[in-house]
């Protein structure tokens, strides 16, 4: 089976599958004890700028999950070093942008000329892809304009991104040049790691939630939706993802992306239906699912296929990434669970047959 013939490919594109995909944000993460050994003896933005160890944590959760996709290892933020944005994560806290952007003048300053010293990162999907072969599609990344401009004005995560729509409302002219150097950038990382072998892009806008649909609409769609289109020129699907969209999910849709993320706080067939089912959708336990005993977690998991119906173009996934300290055999059992539901309603159909 080649990558564009896997479930998770034809799931993307809304064809006909045996058993629902599933893959996990966050999927190589520390509540796995492979992944912490690594990081023993290295530190997370070693691990992205080290394609062999990169390709080594992506290889090794896709194995032991059994998941249809390997996300590649890397993080959303990288792109902000070769724009000029030095940033460090801190144990507990986070990342931190050491000088956030708070002016015009800092974002004219922003280079959007060197995409290409990223190149580590398409490195690492080279090297996941050829070990995989057509056995399993990898999935490369990148983050959203808003939510990495985000990160970038308010200097790590926020509670109210008042810096940020402060820029936004009353610099309107710098927003805009910091969104589309933004896409320029972008664009050009996500398209190299489709050239390096990836078969599917999410672009994570895990904040935008944050936003009114009006300041969605005149912000934050039009680069976005550049993005997407942009992205959609390489050939393979675009998942766009973020958390507490509810409200946002058509204007989300009018980007063009092939599959949506919803997060947990919308039930999948209503955040289906506000997409029209105009589109594939991934989703949308809540991680936090995980850590309830497995009658719970499956009870959980089943209501989310009933929802989807077995329409075709469901992805299954969590609402966000899984947390540390989520308890391993819980995922694993997960993942048994999804790809054996059709196997039991298919089951259940032959022995109605008879
Ligand atoms: O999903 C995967 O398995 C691929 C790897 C991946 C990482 N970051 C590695 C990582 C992906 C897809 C990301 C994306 C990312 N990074 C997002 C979007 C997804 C989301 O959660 O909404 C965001 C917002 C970031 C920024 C980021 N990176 C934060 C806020 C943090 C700290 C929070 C935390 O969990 O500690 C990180 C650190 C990070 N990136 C970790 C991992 C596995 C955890 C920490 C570590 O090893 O130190």
């Amino acid at each position: 089976m080649s990558a564009s013939n896997s479930l998770f490919i034809r799931a993307c594109k809304q064809l006909p599958v045996e058993a629902t995909p599933i893959w996990l944000m966050r999927q190589a993460g520390r509540y796995m004890a492979e992944y912490r050994a690594v990081r023993r003896h290295h530190s997370l933005l070693e691990i992205c700028k080290n394609p062999a160890l990169a390709a080594e944590v992506t290889i090794t959760a896709a194995e032991k999950l059994g998941v249809d996709a390997a996300i590649i290892f890397a993080d959303l933020l990288l792109p902000l070093e070769v724009m000029g944005l030095d940033f460090q994560f801190t144990a507990g806290e986070g990342p931190v942008i050491e000088q956030p952007l708070r002016s015009a003048e800092s974002i004219a300053r922003l280079r959007s000329d060197r995409a290409s010293d990223l190149d580590y990162v398409g490195e690492a999907v080279r090297m996941v892809a050829m070990h995989f072969g057509r056995r399993l599609p990898v999935i490369g990344f990148c983050g959203a304009p808003f939510t990495l401009a985000s990160y970038m004005i308010e200097g790590g995560g926020s509670r109210h991104y008042i810096h940020t729509k402060r820029m936004m409302y009353s610099e309107p002219a710098a927003w805009q040049e910091l969104m589309r150097k933004l896409v320029e950038v972008l664009s050009e990382y996500a398209a190299e790691q489709v050239k390096a072998g990836a078969a599917a892009l999410q672009v994570f806008d895990s904040w935008v939630g944050c936003l009114s649909p009006q300041d969605y609409r005149q912000f934050v769609l039009p680069e976005t939706k550049a993005l997407i289109q942009k992205l959609r020129g390489t050939g393979v699907p675009i998942i766009y993802f973020g958390t507490d969209t509810a409200t946002l999910l058509g204007a989300m849709h009018e980007t063009g992306a092939d599959v949506i993320g919803l997060d947990w706080r919308i039930p999948l067939d209503e955040g289906w239906k506000k997409l029209d089912h105009g589109c594939a959708v991934q989703g949308n336990l809540d991680p936090v699912t995980l850590f309830a005993d497995w009658k719970t977690v499956r009870a959980a998991a089943e209501d989310v296929l009933r929802r989807a119906a077995g329409r075709p173009g469901h992805i299954f996934n969590l609402g966000h990434g899984i947390l540390p300290e989520t308890p391993v055999e819980n995922v694993k059992a997960l993942v048994d669970f999804v790809h054996e539901y059709v196997g039991l309603t298919a089951e259940a159909r032959r022995r109605g047959e008879k």
